[in-house]
């Protein structure tokens, strides 16, 4: 932690540190020389091997919503139905780009702070099927931002491959990649989304994406219009070890600095970081009397949804917590000035969740609420070792 900084925890985007930081601000290269197509060729396979695929990966230049939009533009046709579970204001935003290009949406929105179950999203495809509109698609957020929720995603696509076998599936990972367990192939996932200023420790500018065979096979059929986001154009482009377009060589090169780290780390050990995170974060605050928003069943460790402490508003709290450094963010949608939400993603640490939580506990004894001084720390470092060693012993094991 530096003093002479604000703590920024937001659920994206997130520190860089110094080697991230100093890559980001080399020289710049030719995006059409050796030196880039190196560039692109570390990234693209430090990627595929964080996804857990062995197949396509495309870098874009655009923030994650960009990725997004590529996967509907590249897979799907107007008209085509298509299932949106959505469980919160990424979800929602998913459905809406798939409805603005002209596919037949069905959604299937559940209430935010709750994971979507897979049964619900079994029903919702037999529905589809009984009405003569088998979806083509579905389209998934693996963990919702917005509330703070991790969707089960193993057991939903599971249940989506049983009802509808040749329905693709389209994932926005966006704020899960690269922090907690995640399985493109194993779970069978056709098209999964990242972004780089999330748990990769980049600055914001790129999505990444991976695609499969049969996402390959679903974009030789799509009529959806796309340019800037044909993903055709970049997997031709990448064969010459280059972009269609310009690239943010700069995020390239930070990319490249964040992979090293990530891999010196190993990903079981950042996986393992941010539950004890996450652990730590919820005790906290609701040792701090915070009730927090999601299911706990599902609650996410990269990003934590707490209720605004009664009869405190959003701007108080905001305001004084940003007087003592701390920079959180605040609810979303129909959430907004009802919760407000911790980021505990990317270059994360215990003793990061503690500071903040100092910060929180003295703001709420200043604004006059009860807090037992010392009593969100205690909370927060007891279930940081309960989860810390179930997730040593899970890294441990052999395999
Ligand atoms: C789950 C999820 N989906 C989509 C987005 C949108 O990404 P971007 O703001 O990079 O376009 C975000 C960003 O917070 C997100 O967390």
């Amino acid at each position: 932690m530096n003093p002479f900084e604000p703590q920024l925890r937001v659920p994206g985007p997130t520190y860089l540190p110094d080697s991230i930081r100093e890559a980001g601000s080399r020289q710049m290269i030719n995006h059409r020389g050796p030196e880039f197509a190196r560039l692109l060729e570390r990234c693209t396979s430090g990627l595929r091997a964080a996804f857990r695929t062995s197949g396509e990966i495309v870098i874009l230049t655009a923030s994650g919503t960009g990725g997004l939009e590529a996967a509907v533009v590249n897979h799907l046709s107007p008209g085509d139905p298509v299932l949106a579970v959505s469980i919160g204001a990424f979800g929602d935003r998913f459905a809406r780009i798939a409805e603005t290009y002209g596919a037949d949406v069905t959604r299937l929105s559940v209430e935010w702070g709750r994971a979507a179950e897979p049964e619900a999203v079994g029903e919702a495809l037999r529905a589809m099927a009984g009405d003569g509109r088998p979806a083509r698609a579905v389209m998934l957020t693996h963990n919702e931002t917005s509330t703070g929720v991790t969707n089960p995603v193993a057991s939903i696509a599971a249940t989506i491959r049983e009802e509808a076998p040749e329905a693709l599936i389209l994932v926005d990972g966006i704020s899960g990649l690269g922090a907690v367990p995640f399985e493109t192939d194993a779970w069978g996932l056709d098209v999964v989304v990242t972004g780089s200023q999330k748990s990769w420790m980049v600055p914001p500018g790129l999505a990444m994406l991976s695609l499969n065979e049969r996402a390959l096979a679903a974009a030789g059929r799509a009529t959806m219009p796309r340019v800037y986001f044909d993903l055709a154009a970049h997997r031709t482009s990448a064969e010459k070890g280059q972009t269609p377009w310009t690239p943010a060589v700069s995020v390239f090169f930070a990319l490249e600095a964040a992979l090293d780290l990530m891999e010196a780390e190993g990903y079981p050990a950042i996986f393992a970081r941010h539950a004890v995170c996450g652990a730590a974060a919820r005790a906290g605050l609701g040792a701090l009397g915070c009730e927090l928003f999601a299911d706990p069943a599902h609650a996410s460790d990269t990003v934590t949804a707490a209720h605004m402490p009664a009869g405190l508003d959003w701007k108080t709290f905001n305001a004084a917590l940003r007087q003592h450094g701390l920079v959180v963010a605040g609810g979303q949608g129909h959430l907004a000035g009802q919760v407000f939400r911790v980021g505990h993603l990317g270059w994360v640490g215990l003793s990061d969740i503690l500071g903040a939580l100092e910060v929180f506990e003295r703001v709420l004894a200043d604004l006059g609420r009860s807090v037992e001084r010392g009593s969100a720390l205690a909370a927060a470092a007891r279930a940081a070792n309960g989860t810390q060693a179930r997730a040593t012993n899970a890294v441990g094991a052999p395999g």
